[in-house]
């Protein structure tokens, strides 16, 4: 095993710890078994630190998570802290925290499982065996472009303003991501935006197209409007390999596509920044779900995301492809034959609670 490298896990709020609980029993069997070798630390963030510290993210847990080679991340909120201002709100953690690493691109995979393909808000025939791996810019576009703000007019009406800006720089980074994803994958990647309408779109296509023939002519490339994807992805999601998007187009997207695999519990992210000269890369793990406040306490809830994304860290931050497609195959098996909780439960399949899903995946990790 080569050097010992920093993990840093921040469980959050609600559901957060309780998930967050079953990824660490999985960390431990790794690090038991002598797979991985990591240095864990723990830091509150969100509502959690609001309650301890005031705010939702400290100084210290911040250089701590710049410091981490990766930051495992729960998920933050909740009815308690809603009323907070909005500038110390425990989503802004979430969002200092992605700033401040720098990760820019939000890799969600869509993959359905074999065992849930009923789950599917689509036909079993549609989605069986859907795999798709949609890239979004998270650090720019029209959540972050300038000018923004509410006006009043001299009429006395108001006008809201959002600008979507991309820079060739961000387009090339993110777009390197999702070719770089392509070539383990299907080699396929599709670039998605508004080029017919939008300045912006129209640059991000000229960008991927240029970056295309300059580094990865191997790739196939292909353009798609972001209108057209919602209803291919609707109409016939696995013509996809990787999607590349910015960040609203992203944003959307990556949620129709979510609802495609049948249950938010199952859902994973990474966040990747830059590969710096030294060869590190931050990267930030969370499941897509929030904090599930109406669940949170009960033993309910799915950790199958969290360690999802446990599974993604292993993969894209420390190179233990084989650690990520361990605990993948011990997913599926769990999902084929063991108990399930209550958001993806069936008939004739007992009813179990987080702990208990833990268990099982334990119980396979140990047989495979
Ligand atoms: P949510 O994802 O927390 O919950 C939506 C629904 O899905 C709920 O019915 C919940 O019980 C269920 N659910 C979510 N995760 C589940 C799991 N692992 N197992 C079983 N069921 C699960 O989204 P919602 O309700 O919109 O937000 C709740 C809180 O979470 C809010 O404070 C919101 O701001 C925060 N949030 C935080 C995120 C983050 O930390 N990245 C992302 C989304 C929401
Ligand atoms: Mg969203």
């Amino acid at each position: 095993m080569s050097e010992r490298k920093n993990l840093l896990l921040m469980p959050g709020d609600g559901i957060g710890p309780e998930v967050m609980a079953q990824a660490k029993r999985v960390l431990d069997w790794l690090q038991k078994t002598g797979r991985a070798d990591f240095a864990i630390t723990e830091e509150l963030v969100g509502g959690a630190s609001i309650d301890a510290h005031g705010v939702p993210l400290t100084e210290a847990a911040l250089a701590h998570a710049l410091a981490a080679d990766a930051v495992l991340f729960g998920s933050v909120g909740g009815p308690k802290w809603d009323t907070v201002p909005f500038d110390i709100r425990p989503e802004a953690a979430l969002l200092k925290l992605r700033k401040e690493m720098g990760v820019f691109a939000n890799l969600r995979p869509a993959k359905v499982f074999d065992a849930l393909v009923d789950a599917s808000s689509l036909k079993p025939e549609l989605v069986r065996g859907l795999d798709i791996m949609i890239v979004r810019e998270l650090i720019g576009g029209i959540y972050f472009g300038e000018p923004r703000g509410i006006e009043t007019l001299p009429d006395g009406s108001k006008r809201g303003v959002n600008t979507e800006v991309y820079t060739t720089g961000e387009i090339e980074r993110v777009g390197r991501v999702a070719f770089e994803l392509a070539r383990k994958r299907q080699n396929r990647v599709c670039s998605v935006e508004k080029a017919n309408v939008m300045e912006s779109g129209l640059l991000w296509r000229q960008v991927m197209t240029a970056l295309h023939a300059a580094e990865y002519p191997d790739v196939q490339l292909s353009h798609m409007y972001a209108d057209n994807c919602a209803m291919q992805l609707a109409k016939n999601p696995r013509q996809f390999d990787v999607i590349v998007t910015g960040n609203l187009f992203g944003d959307i997207l990556s949620d129709l596509a979510a609802m495609l695999t049948g249950s938010l519990g199952l859902l994973p992210s990474a966040t990747l920044g830059a590969v710096e000269p030294s060869g590190r890369r931050a990267g930030f793990y969370e499941p897509i779900h929030g904090s599930a406040p109406d669940i949170a306490g009960k033993g309910l809830a799915n950790p199958l995301a969290q360690i999802l994304s446990l599974a993604l860290m292993l993969r894209y931050s420390f190179g233990q492809g084989a650690n990520a497609a361990l605990i993948e195959q011990a997913v599926e098996n769990v999902l084929a034959k063991a108990g399930r909780t209550p958001d993806i439960a069936m008939p004739g399949r007992a009813k179990i609670s987080t702990s208990e899903m833990g268990d099982a995946l334990l119980a396979e990790l140990e047989a495979l």
